[in-house]
Parts: structure tokens; sequence; C-alpha cells
């Protein structure tokens, strides 16, 4: 039986900021008290935290690694992803595993097993894209919900890749709601947006920035009311995936206003970045090329009100690194051909401290954002995402007054730039627990491959 103790430190849940001493046992949240009435404590190894956060580690509820797509694959895999996770001080992430197209979602969750099994330094789960709504693949549904698989994607997005026409979405999301699954949408009107790209190329734009030009917001608000009426008429609960248009956001906004169970997610590269990215010169913005786009950073406010007011309820990454050299430049000369995702896995915590920092979201809101709603939505909670009694260990103690520059020379992601060069961010991971064992400590890296395990999710509902 080993304990561990962090003394000292502010502990912050997404209701709570308490200074409160953390023990440790066997890989789980013992207890908490405060400092007063820990003094009769004794443990193995003891963390002072004086002066820091003690949080919930990280849940980063959509990456993708080691994924195929755009004629290439993303260029972290499940080892450099998880160890780049853990040092942002993410502890659980939950990946996507594809069905191939006209193959069974079994051959697809096998692959992703086989591709994470053995290699990550913190916890993993799955998710499931559905490429092909078939008789076969609905009924498959329910057997991965029955492996902890709760929640598929489906694109209304990306004709003949991944794209599902509305009769298929709507049967997906009538199965999800039998299965008590949640079903999470991509949703930008993809034919729509075919024709404009075609238009545009023809028209000899071929630049990045007319990437985010043709993926109008427009067509992102067109495709999100849509999926919330289906979904409303499966009588299934969802989640919008990566929304950055504002006028998405309204769609969101009025839905719940009805009292529907529509959820969404933004990322921080929307929060952050925008067209101006996109727009670099020299091809750099083939750097900031993913769907949705970036907006036009008149869009931000409305992501951030809607981050404090709950209409949208997570932030993750949508983490889908590709190198700029050999990857990216794939779509020089024709915007279409490059591969669309952006590294950010390492930087969530930080960025959303930093948005602390600047006043736009509070401590709790913060981490209810980036590690407890997350956790609940997806079936993790109360393993994950909160540092309660039975809990895992999975703990960060965080230094709110370090000062660090994100940049590709010093992140641990696998790709050759960083989305955020040269960004001051006020406040730094220190230390990393997943499941009571040290992964991270003062800039020493202790984790190891194969430590992270599968976790089977619960239900939505
Ligand atoms: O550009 C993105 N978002 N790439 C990853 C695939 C997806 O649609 O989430
Ligand atoms: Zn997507
Ligand atoms: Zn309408
Ligand atoms: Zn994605």
């Amino acid at each position: 039986m080993s304990r561990t103790l962090i003394r000292g430190g502010l502990v912050i849940s997404a209701t709570d900021e308490t200074y409160a001493d953390v023990l440790i046992e066997d890989g789980r949240v013992a207890a908490l008290a405060a400092p007063d009435f820990a003094h009769g404590w004794t443990a193995d190894r003891t963390i002072d935290a004086t002066g820091k956060y003690v949080l919930p580690g990280g849940v980063d509820a959509h990456t993708h690694f080691d994924f195929p797509f755009g004629g290439t694959a993303s260029s972290d895999d499940f080892a450099t992803g998880t160890r780049a996770a853990a040092w942002g001080g993410t502890t659980t992430v939950v990946d996507f595993a594809v069905q191939p197209r006209g193959g069974a979602l079994r051959e697809g969750l096998d692959a992703w097993h086989a591709k994470a099994e053995g290699k990550c330094a913190v916890d993993y789960a799955f998710h499931m894209i559905l490429s092909d709504v078939t008789e076969a693949s609905l009924k498959e549904m329910d057997r991965v919900v029955g492996e902890g698989v709760t929640s598929f994607k489906l694109f209304m997005a990306y004709p003949g890749v991944f794209y599902s026409d509305d009769g298929r979405i709507l049967r997906a999301m009538q199965r999800a709601a039998g299965n008590g699954s949640l079903v999470m949408m991509h949703a930008e009107n993809g034919p729509a947006i075919d024709v404009l790209v075609e238009q545009a190329l023809a028209a000899g734009r071929t630049d990045p920035r007319y990437h985010g030009e043709v993926r109008r917001a427009l067509l992102e608000a067109e495709a999100t009311h849509r999926a919330i009426r289906l979904s409303q008429v499966a009588g299934s609960p969802l989640y919008v995936v990566h929304v950055s248009a504002r006028e998405a956001v309204a769609e969101l906004a009025r839905a719940r206003d009805e009292g529907l169970p529509v959820f969404g997610e933004t990322c921080p590269q929307y929060l952050y970045l925008s067209t101006d990215n996109l727009a670099e010169p020299g091809f750099e913005g083939a750097k900031y090329v993913c769907s949705t786009p970036l907006r036009p950073r008149e869009h931000q406010a409305a992501l951030w009100r809607a981050l404090r007011t709950d209409d949208l309820q997570v932030v993750s990454t949508d983490h889908c690194p590709f190198c700029f050299a050999g990857q990216k430049e794939l779509g020089r000369g024709d915007f279409s051909k490059i591969p669309n995702g952006l590294p950010g896995v390492e930087n969530r915590m930080d960025l959303l401290h930093q948005a602390v920092v600047d006043g736009h979201l509070s401590r709790r809101r913060w981490i209810d954002i980036a590690c407890a709603a997350p956790a609940r939505m997806f079936g993790l909670a109360p393993r994950k995402g909160t540092l309660a009694p039975g809990a895992d260990a999975d703990v960060v103690v965080y230094d709110p007054r370090a000062e660090q520059t994100l940049s590709a020379a010093t992140h641990h992601m696998n790709v050759d730039y960083s989305a955020y060069e040269g960004k001051r961010i006020t406040g730094r991971v220190e230390t990393v627990l997943s499941r009571g064992e040290l992964v991270l400590h003062r800039g020493e890296f202790t984790g190891r491959p194969g430590h992270g395990r599968y976790v089977p999710r619960a239900t939505f509902s």
C-alpha cells in the first residue's frame, strides 16, 4: 500500500476552492482534509504544494493520435501524444477509433486498441467515428457501447470520406437514443462547401486563407441547426464538436433555452487564433488549417461568453497534428489538399489558465470545462475530472505564477511547429500524477509508455 500526501495547496474543483491536504492511497484519492486536521497523516511521499493549485488531471475528450486523414496520418501516435498530454496536465484522453468505410465497427475498434495498447503514458478511452451507417453497423453500435465506447461521431462534412446524409444520421441518432450513447456531430454542410471549394479553385483562389472563406460560418450554423432538429426528432442527446461560429453558438443556445439535451464543445484554437493566422504569407497559413475553420476575431467574444453561460460546456483540443514539412505542404497550390488539423493537446490547460488570468473565466469554470464536464459528459465521472474521495488520483500541481513561452522548440508534441509560437503564458504544470504514480515533477518526466490504461466509459443516459 503506497501513500502520497499533497500538502498546502489550493484544491480547485468545478464547484469549490479550498485549502486542503490530499491523501492518495493505492492510486485513488483517499481523503481531503483542512490542513489543521491533516497533521496526523503520514505518507511514503509528500509533495509540497504551498502557493500552488491542486487540480484534477485534465480530460481532453477530442484527440486524433495516429489518425489517417488527408492522404497522410497525424504525426503524434499514442506514445508521443499521451506523453505530451501529461506534460500539459492532461491525464485522460478520449480518442476517435474509425470505422473503415465499407467495414465493421469491430475492425476499427480493434485497430485503435492495437495502436494504443502498451504505448500510453496516461489513461485513454475511445469514441467511434461512424463512417458507414448500415443495418449491420447500427446493430454493432449496441455491442461497442457494451465495451465502454459510449459516443459516436457523425460527419455532415467530408463527402466521400466520413460524410453521412440526413437519413443515415437520423438512424444513428435513433439507435443512440435506444442504447444510451451520445452522438457527436461535425456540423458543417459538406456538399455545399465542396461546391464552394471547386469554384474557389477554378477561380485561382488556392491559398490557405480560402479554406476559411469557403467553409462559411452560415454553413456551420445551418448544419448545427439541422443536427439539433434531427436529434430532437430521434429523441437523442447531441454534442456538437469543435464549434467555432457565433451563429452556431446561437443555434445551441436557442436549443438549450427550449430545454433540449444539446451540448457543445469549442477548442483553444477558436478562442485564441483567427482568420488572420490563415492569411499569414508564404503558405504559413497552412499551419492553421482545420475544420471547422478559424473564424474572424469577432467570433471569439461569443465563444467566451457561451463558455461562461454554459451554452458551451467543454473545451477539448481536437489535437490532430500534421508537420508543416512534408504534410501541410501537400496542399501547396491547392488549399483543399492541406491535411486538416492543429496540434494542441499539451497546451490546453495552460491556455485556459491564461483565460483565467485574462478575466474570461473563473478558476472553477476553468476546471469545469477542462476536467469535470468532459468527464461527466463522456461517462468517466466520478473516477475522472474531480478530486473527490474514491476518484482516481489523477492530480496536477499547478504553479499559477510561473511564466512560460509556448514554442515548438520546447513542446513535447511530435510536430515541427506550434500554433501558439511565442505566446506568453502565466502558469505552468509542476507535478502530474496518474492513478497515484508520478508522471512529471518539476520539469522531469517520469512516466512510461504502458502505464496508461483503457478506460471503459458509462453511457450518457
Ligand atoms: O481539422 C480537423 N478538425 N481535423 C480532425 C478531424 C475532425 O474533423 O475533427
Ligand atoms: Zn470534426
Ligand atoms: Zn432554421
Ligand atoms: Zn476531430
